[in-house]
């Protein structure tokens, strides 16, 4: 089974090729991905519009490119996956109706991918991981704990109240006035700040809800370099320090209930798995944090390599493997219209405010 991906659904261009033949472990037969973030820089975060004409400009050659890497002709691949939500409009758009244009013309198959689950399962590709297992997914558009039980069976435990994680990163560096995208400048200024000078508030640590927020902790970081301003390196250095450490602790307290309900629900996984996505997974303080929670409490920790955490075309074109082995392709994809909200599971009730206000939104 060999299946083409594209993802448009941000500020990546991306197309891959994903084999798998039933016998060995998947393949990735080639991973192109063109980042945006030059595009964005001098305007400290994605701008839609710029966004959707950077994938119209880019797609058919990463496409091209995609299937000269992998040495598979369009007329050897089974099917064409396409991320069809959620995401900006315009990009999901620039994506979806290629899909369809390249599918039509190639007379193969369409699979309108969400790309939540191509997240979800990124570790079955890169680890073979069997179901059920826990999946964090933090990144600029995304906070969300989620039980993957198996192929277009997910259950969202915990979402985002008011910004995603990598939104309050890229807020708080642009407070101090540092470059974006502002996750790994953050992570780079608090390596010589001192974590303990700011005692930020650990949002929503020991609530009985299950949810995340992060903007109080982002207000109290704009109160804290207000009342201090002009600030020197070492007042960013230990802002950002303070910051990462409050962000690491409350997200420390929201997957440990998470593991602990895991357990509950799971009795008999004898080693259960948290597995981690998105591109806040980078930071090195949270990865620690996690990897300590997970050995405490007897998880496997599985965090896939970066380049397939982070937005790419693998985990979509996987996605729709996954998706064809399991006999759960939408034959109708043809008549898919792209969506900007698009839960990964229908069940939990949408959040007020959650995940909306993001790139992502
Ligand atoms: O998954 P991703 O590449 O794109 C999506 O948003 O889907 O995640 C990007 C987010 C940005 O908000 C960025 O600031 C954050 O991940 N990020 C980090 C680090 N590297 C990237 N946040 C904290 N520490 C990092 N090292
Ligand atoms: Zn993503």
């Amino acid at each position: 089974m060999r299946v083409l991906g594209i993802e448009t659904s941000c500020d990546e261009t991306a197309a891959s090729v994903v084999a798998l033949d039933g016998v060995s472990a998947p393949e990735i037969l080639s991973n192109v991905v063109l980042s945006q973030i030059e595009e964005h820089a001098a305007f400290g975060g994605v701008v839609p519009e710029i966004a959707a004409r950077a994938h119209v400009e880019a797609l058919d050659g990463i496409v091209e490119a995609a299937l000269e890497d992998s040495k598979v002709s369009l007329d050897e691949v089974d099917a064409i996956a396409a991320t069809a939500g959620p995401g900006l409009v315009g990009g999901l758009i620039v994506g979806l109706m290629t899909a369809k244009a390249i599918a039509a013309a190639a007379n193969k198959p369409l699979i309108a991918i969400n790309h939540l689950e191509g997240h979800a399962l990124t570790a079955r590709l890169t680890d073979g991981l069997d179901f059920p297992y826990l999946l964090l997914l933090v990144s600029g558009g995304h906070t969300q704990i989620v039980a993957v039980r198996s192929v277009g069976d997910y259950q969202r435990w915990a979402t985002t109240i008011d910004d995603a994680l990598g939104e309050a990163f890229d807020k708080t560096a642009k407070m101090l006035g540092l470059p974006y995208p502002g996750g790994p400048n953050v992570e780079k200024a608090a390596a010589s700040g001192d974590p303990r000078r700011f005692a930020f508030p650990r949002p929503m640590k020991g609530s009985a809800q299950p949810d995340f927020s992060f903007s109080g902790l982002k207000t109290a970081v704009r109160q804290a370099a207000t009342a201090i301003a002009p600030l020197s390196d070492q007042d960013v250095a230990d802002i950002c320090a303070s910051f990462q450490a409050a962000v690491a602790d409350a997200l420390g307290d929201r997957v440990a209930r998470a593991l602990a309900r895991f357990r509950r629900e799971f009795p008999r996984q004898v080693k259960p798995a948290l597995v981690v996505a998105g591109g806040v997974a980078a930071n090195r303080t949270i990865k620690a944090t996690l990897e300590a929670l997970c050995s405490q409490a007897g998880f496997a920790f599985v965090a896939p390599p970066q380049k397939l955490c982070t937005d790419n075309a693998a985990m979509i074109a996987w996605a729709g493997i996954e998706r064809l082995r399991a006999g759960i392709a939408d034959e109708n994809a043809a008549d898919f219209v792209p969506r900007s909200r698009w839960p990964l599971d229908s069940v939990s009730a949408p959040l007020v405010g959650s995940g909306r206000r993001g790139a992502k939104a």
